[in-house]
This record gives structure tokens, sequence and C-alpha cells, in this order.
């Protein structure tokens, strides 16, 4: 038995802890991109750099373009094509900082030639991209790949992701999205980690190690910007670009953790929100850029707008004019624009009128001159640049297996009464039913800039490549992803009728997730419903794969099916992982990052809410905090996902009742394997801060342990608690630990288990 934490605070051996805290110590201290951010505040080569600047070739270092639309060098026949003349001549004149979202790293190198050699200080670009999920192989969404509970997984795709992406000649990527998202109306819940600031604590560092690797000057080490600062994921009614209302404990206790994570782990970048917080959008928010990030965190890297969000400023009544945006967004801290070309287009005049002081300018080109140079990108300007590794570092084999393990890694059994899953895979007469069974075009999931469509294994191909020539197989669409198809239906049943067992695969489309992707309904399409009830009525055992990029509420005929299984989109090698998990290759282990509530109108909903004076009994009169229509429960709560065994928890035992601050408490419990199969149990502690001048949530996950378990075998999972996980955000803002009362449990699933107390006293 095997058991490995992403936590090294929480790991169950020495060796591991050795292993966690050394990986931290490397990363913390030994990388470039940390020696960048301790340099000393003036660097010699970059004031010197500075003092050579034109105010526009400063207002030029702090432009990016975006270069989707560009097109490709030069058309042989017609010769350039305007836009991209344009941007090459802005180049020359050092009036550009980079592009974002280009796809040609021939193209590229060209660009970096122009200037380096053709502008007169010869300062390189820096090539960005959205590489969220994979370049060409596309691993699972993230929100998907966090269902893992495996921070290790998520930094190994990052890394496979950052050798394609680099060599496809992308330096910097916008990602990972650490936006805590507590409504699963918000469409970019897909893109972070989930509910949970603890999960996402620890997926935002691995992300960002994963993307950056050992050393920032590499060729394949990929800058990492951790995004959207801050607060994106609170927007109201999750409607994507709403307002947002955070109160200060709250964006510090909840959202702002995965980025502190994440500048830890290395990241010199990160991206202000399209959102305001409390009436300020963070493009223009001081607080956010300067005070807390700068102010308190010491961060000495940049800060990027949202593709135009400072002219967005304008739009939302925060500035009076392009040029009061662009003074409002630089003094505020964010130091570079992209997409829109404001800076250029306004810097010089601001400063040359009085009202943009220079030394603020100076500091934003400082930061990005220190980002570039901790790239390496002075020394080697044609670092990642080289057409060669598109032969070799894309889709490797290596990286296309690893999609395929972190496929299966991610999906989450929900449900499967009678043991129907794992199915045989010889004997049963099988149905598969629904839009996305032969679909390619949904699998990769949102935010595939580049996406390699056609490299895609469909679920039907998944399951005919498992089950061999000859299988039994029944393929019926139904109906469409969003409407009908003539005699859709009709044939469905029949096939269901024929079968053994039916496999549904219905849910949402990609572009029902992401960004400007939010939903009033977070519901499977009427059509499909119909399709479930019809086949659902036929009486055959039903399993339901559901596509999403969400918690869904779930239809009657799907929530009464013997099977649910989540597989959200999985990427290149979707069709394989759900078959590795869907005939028992592979046992699931994913465990659910959002909860998914039982009725849509119970968002925002989310495992760690804070009690109310009158807590609702599930069960217990209506007196409590509670709907009419519904129970406040979770259908399926935080954490929660079967493997093909069963497993009991004991009792969560602590080893004192009481410690004194400065100790630490041991909590453990065994955990056994009370099935015929093998079982890979992701272990949850959580705690309870039972009183508090802020009031503290019902429970709050602080460790994971991932155990193996053959049938019948018992392991002691243990955590050791520490007075820094007691800590909370206190009405001044400040992060610290009272002595008082406290619950723990260690438990399958956040709504699990019995929670025990134990008392803190002073030191
Ligand atoms: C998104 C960002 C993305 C940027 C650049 C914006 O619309 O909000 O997440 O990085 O575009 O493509």
């Amino acid at each position: 038995m095997e058991t490995t934490n992403d936590n090294p605070q929480f790991s169950a051996s020495r060796r591991t802890f050795l292993a966690g805290s050394m990986a931290v110590t490397t990363i913390g201290f030994g990388m470039p991109a940390f020696a960048a951010m301790r340099a000393p505040a003036t660097d010699p080569f970059i004031e010197r750099l500075l003092k050579r600047m034109t105010i526009e070739e400063k207002a030029g270092q702090l432009t990016m373009n975006g270069a989707l639309g560009i097109g490709r060098l030069v058309n042989p026949t017609t010769g350039p094509e305007p836009a991209l003349q344009t941007t090459l001549d802005q180049i020359a004149q050092g009036r550009l900082t980079g592009l974002f979202n280009a796809d040609d790293v021939k193209l590229g190198r060209t660009m970096q030639q122009i200037a380096v050699e053709k502008s007169r200080l010869g300062i390189p670009l820096i090539f960005a991209a959205d590489i969220i999920h994979g370049l060409k192989t596309a691993f699972p969404v993230p929100l998907g790949e966090s269902a893992s509970f495996d921070a290790g997984l998520c930094e190994r795709t990052a890394r496979a992701t950052a050798i394609e992406a680099t060599a496809f000649g992308v330096q910097w990527t916008f990602a990972p999205a650490v936006d805590i998202a507590r409504d699963q109306r918000w469409g970019r819940v897909v893109e972070g980690a989930g509910e949970d600031p603890w999960l996402g604590c620890r997926i935002a560092e691995a992300r960002v190690r994963g993307f950056q690797g050992a050393d920032l000057r590499a060729n394949d080490s990929l800058l990492a910007c951790p995004k959207h600062f801050a607060g994106y994921g609170a927007v109201q009614g999750g409607m994507d670009y709403n307002t947002a209302d955070i109160p200060e404990t709250t964006l510090r206790e909840v959202h702002l953790p995965p980025f502190k994570a994440s500048f830890d782990a290395g990241a010199l970048t990160t991206m202000a929100s399209f959102n305001d917080t409390g009436g300020v959008p963070s493009t223009g928010n001081h607080h956010l850029l300067t005070d807390i990030l700068r102010g308190e965190w010491a961060f000495r890297g940049l800060v990027v707008s949202d593709f135009n969000s400072e002219k967005e400023l304008v739009d939302h009544g925060y500035a009076a004019d392009e040029a009061d945006a662009v003074l409002k967004a630089v003094t505020a801290g964010c130091d570079m624009s992209i997409q829109g070309g404001l800076y250029l287009k306004h810097i010089p005049a601001l400063v040359q009128s009085g009202r943009l002081k220079m030394a603020v300018v100076d500091e934003a080109v400082r930061r990005v001159l220190r980002v570039k140079k901790a790239l390496g990108l002075f020394e080697n300007p044609y670092r990642s640049l080289d057409p060669a590794r598109m032969g070799t570092d894309i889709r490797r084999p290596e990286a296309v297996a690893l999609a395929r393990e972190a496929g299966r890694k991610s999906i989450v059994l929900l449900k499967n009464e009678r043991n129907v899953l794992p199915l045989p895979k010889s004997g049963k007469a099988l149905a598969l039913i629904g839009p996305f069974v032969t679909d390619r075009n949904n699998a990769l999931g949102p935010w595939m800039v580049f996406p390699d469509m056609k490299s895609a294994v469909t679920f039907e191909q998944g399951v005919r490549d498992a089950l061999g020539a000859g299988a039994a197989l029944a393929v019926v669409p139904g109906c469409g992803i969003e409407r009908p198809l003539h005699g859709g239906i009709d044939a469905a049943v029949a096939a269901a009728r024929a079968a053994d067992v039916v496999v549904l695969y219905v849910g949402e489309a990609t572009n029902m997730s992401g960004e400007g992707a939010s939903r009033a309904d977070i519901t499977i399409p009427k059509p499909q419903v119909d399709l479930i009830d019809a086949v659902a009525a036929v009486g055959k055992p039903m399993v339901i794969l559901l596509k999403h990029g969400r918690a869904l509420e779930l239809p009657n005929s799907v929530k009464n099916a013997q099977a649910i299984v989540c597989t959200w989109f999985l990427g290149s090698e979707s069709g394989n992982a759900i078959a590795d998990v869907l005939f028992g290759d592979h046992a699931p282990q994913g465990r659910l990052p959002v909860s998914f509530p039982r009725r849509a109108g119970q968002e925002p909903f989310y495992y760690n809410h804070r009690s109310t004076g009158r807590p609702s009994l599930v069960e217990g009169p209506p007196v409590g905090a509670r709907y009419r229509e519904v129970s406040t429960s979770a259908l399926y709560p935080f954490g929660h996902g079967l493997g093909y065994s069963t497993v009991a928890y004991g009792a969560t035992e602590i080893g004192r009742p009481r410690i004194r601050m400065g100790e630490s408490l041991s909590v453990k419990a065994r955990i056994t394997n009370t099935g015929t199969a093998k079982h890979h149990e992701v272990a949850q502690l959580y705690i309870r801060i039972r009183v508090a001048e802020i009031v503290q949530p019902i429970r709050a996950l602080k460790g994971i342990r991932h155990v193996d378990l053959e049938p019948g075998a018992s392991a002691d999972v243990e955590f050791t608690l520490t007075a820094q996980d007691l800590a909370y955000v206190h009405a001044d803002t400040r992060t610290r630990t009272d002595p008082g009362a406290f619950e723990v449990v260690i438990a399958p699933n956040s709504a699990a288990g019995t929670p025990i107390p134990f008392l803190l006293a002073a030191a």
C-alpha cells in the first residue's frame, strides 16, 4: 500500500515529506524565476536600457497585440497582409512588447529578428498565448482534471503542455486560471479548480511549477500567468463579466490564496480580471494591484490587462475616456495592455501633459523588462522559437499517453447501483445512445486556441478499440445537442429494447461553458432530456455519461439511472479514457471539485459555506434556512466519488483532545476496502473553527491523501494538523490562529463522517 500526498505538511511518510518540501525548496529558491523576484530593485542592465528609451518605446514595452487574424508571414503572390505589415513596422520601431495567440513559429522568429536586429534598442519580444489545457495534445479541461484531486498529475500535464507550447513558439501562457468558483452558472468554472480554496492552492501551484519547469530560462519553460486577479469567480448571478461584491475578509480567505500560492511557486505575472469588486474594476484597482500585490506580497512580476480591459474602464463608468482609462490602469499597477493598443496611443501624451508621472511608467517598464530577463530573452531571444521542435515535440507519444491517464483519473463515478459498472467486455449487447457518442467536436472542451480536432478519440472509437472487432454494439444519436432529430427517439428506444445495457452520453456542448458562456439553467438541454426519459422508460440498466463544464442540475431520469459518470471534457484521449473506466481496465478515482446542487436555484452553492443562525436540518421541521421546494443538501457533495469497490471509514481519532499553540495534532482514521475490487481512495481532512470573530465555514478542506487498497486491506491515514491550518482571516484582514474550539474529521467527502472536537489553548 502506498500513501502519497500533495501537501508536504500532510505527508504520510518522512520520505514523501522530504520529497514535498524539497520540491518547494527547489522551486522557491533555486530557479531564476524566484531569483528574479528577489533581484535588487534596480538592475543596472535594466536601468541603462530604461535611460535610453523614448516614451514611445516605453509605451511600446507595455503594449501587446493579439495575433489571431494577422495571418501568416508573407504570401509570396500577394505580399504581406496590411495588418501583418503594420505589426512588423511597429516591431521595427520598438513599439510592441510582443504578441499573443500567434500560430506561426517561423513568423515569430522573423518578428524576433526584426525586434532584436532592426529596432533601435533591440529589446526582444515575448510571445504569449492562451494555452489552457494543452496545445495539440488536449488534456482534460482544468475543472475536470482537478477532479483527480491529484496536484502531481496537474503538474505533469502542465509540463507536457509547456513542452508543446514552447515548440510552437509560445513563451508565456495566460494560465492557470485560479479563480475560485462557487456558482455553477458561471461558464468559466470550467477553467479553474472548482469551489475549494485549499484544493485551488495546491492545483494552482502545481500548474505553475509544471508550466515553468525547473529553469525559467530553458527552451521548454513556459511563463505562467495565474488569472484573473481577482474575485472573478464571484461575479453576481454567475454571469460572466458581471459585478462582484466581495467583503475584504472573503476576498482574502477564498479568492486570493490561489494567487499567493502561485506566486510563491514562482509565477511572475498575473492578469487583471474583467469584473469590478465593490465598484472598482480590477484593471484600475490600486488596492488589489498595488497595495496587496506589491505592498503586502512583495510581488515583483508584472500585471497584464485582460483583453482590452483598460478600455472597459470607460464602459464600467470608472474612467471618462480612453486616456483617463489608461491613466487609471497604469497608476493602479496594471503594467501591460493586451489587445487594445491604448497604452501606446495614450501614455506618451499623458506623460507629456504631466497627468501621468514618468516614474510610474518607468516602474511598469522595469517589471516587463525584468520578466523578459528572467526568461532569458536578452541572452537568447530565439528561445522557444525553433521551428524544428514542431516536428519532435508536438503530440509526443508520452504526452498522448499522459492525456489518457489524466482523462481516466478525471472521471468521477457518482452512482453505481447494483454494480452495473464496470461493464463486461463480452456477453452483453450494448446500445450507445446520445449526441456525443460519435461526436469529435466536443471532445476537447473550451479554450483550445489551436485545437487539433481530428486527433480527438470519439467515445464510439474508444469502445470499439476496447471491445475489438465484432462487438455487439448499437450506436444511435437519438437527438442533436440542442434539437430533436426526426425519428431519433424511436430509433434510440428500439436500440435500447434490443440491448442488455444502455449507455447514454449526454450533456453540454463545448460552447456552453467557458468565457461568455454563463447559463441561467445549468441543465441538460431539453431534447436530450426527452431522449433520456424515453430510453429510461424502456427499463434496461442505464449508464449515464455526462459531458459538462460545470456541476449540473440533473433530471429525474438521470438521477434514477443505475450509474452516473462525470466525464467533463476529457481532451484528445476522451473516448479511450472513458472506455478504460467503463470496462474496468481502470477503476474510477476522481472526486468532485464542485458540489452538484439538487436544483439550479440553490446556486451559488458550495460545501464550505458559513453557518446561518438557523442551520437547516436536512430532515427536520421547516424552521431553518432552506427553500420550500428542495433540501439544502447537495445531490452529490464536493469530494464525492466512488470506485468499483466499497470502503469503510473508521472513526476519526486524534492524538489528544487539547493542544497548545505551537503544538501539532495527529489525526488519523482507518480505511478498509470492504469490497472485492482494488480501490483507490482519496481521504479528505476537514476542519471547522467553532467560534470566530468572522463566522467560519461549516467545513474546510485541509488535506488529502491518496491510498491504494487491495480487497480486504486496511490502511491508517494520518494527518498532522498545525496552528497554521487553524488560522483564518480576521476582521482586521490579518490571518492568525485564535485559541478555542475546533472540529476535525477524515471523510470520503465533504458531507460524510462525524467530526470530533478538540481544543487549542494559548501557548
Ligand atoms: C480572457 C482571458 C484571456 C484573454 C486573452 C480574455 O477574453 O478573459 O482569460 O487570457 O482573453 O485571450
